[in-house]
């Protein structure tokens, strides 16, 4: 079976890899989806955000990462996968992931696996990671070393 782990992935930190390989662990084949949400505001835009989940899940086999545009449902069929796997760390991932996974389900009979986030990095999210290393803060516990690096780099140019 194929599953879809979707996400903004600004940027990919160490819990989205553990959902990732986890999930690759469950299904044959995982297609990591870089989307957009409209309301956010984005640290890196989607290439380089493709490029990093590729970086960071380029030794998990059977995964692979493409761009989401469009809907998640429409991404899903296109690509026969019957599921989407999520990571879930507090009561307040779990409102929006219902939310989601209730209008997903009633739009194409697509599923979600909702997989609890690994103690480690259960309350870990890329908005605190943009929030220290915007601060100038050492994020490397946090992201894979790339991310890291890409990271202080971009602090460097945009100051
Ligand atoms: O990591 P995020 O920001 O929670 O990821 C959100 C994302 C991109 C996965 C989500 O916005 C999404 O699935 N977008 C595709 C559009 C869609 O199908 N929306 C669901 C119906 S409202």
């Amino acid at each position: 079976m194929k599953a879809v782990c979707p996400g903004s992935f600004d940027p990919i930190t160490h819990g989205h890899v553990d959902v990732i390989r986890r999930a690759s662990a469950l299904f044959d084949e995982v297609v990591v989806a870089v989307g957009r949400n409209s309301a956010k505001k984005y640290l890196f835009d989607t290439d380089e955000r493709v490029e990093l989940a590729r970086a960071a899940t380029s030794d998990l086999p059977g995964v692979r990462v493409e761009v989401l545009s469009g809907l998640l449902v429409d991404f899903c069929r296109d690509r026969g996968a019957e599921a989407v796997v999520k990571g879930l760390r507090f009561a307040s991932d779990f409102d929006f992931e219902l939310q989601m996974a209730h209008i997903n389900n009633s739009l194409t009979g697509l599923e979600t696996v909702l997989l609890p986030a690994s103690a480690q990095w259960g309350t870990l999210s890329s908005t605190m990671i943009r929030e220290v290393a915007s601060l100038g803060g050492d994020v490397r516990a946090f992201v894979p070393a790339l991310v890291a690096d890409r990271i202080e780099q971009k602090r460097k140019t945009d100051g």
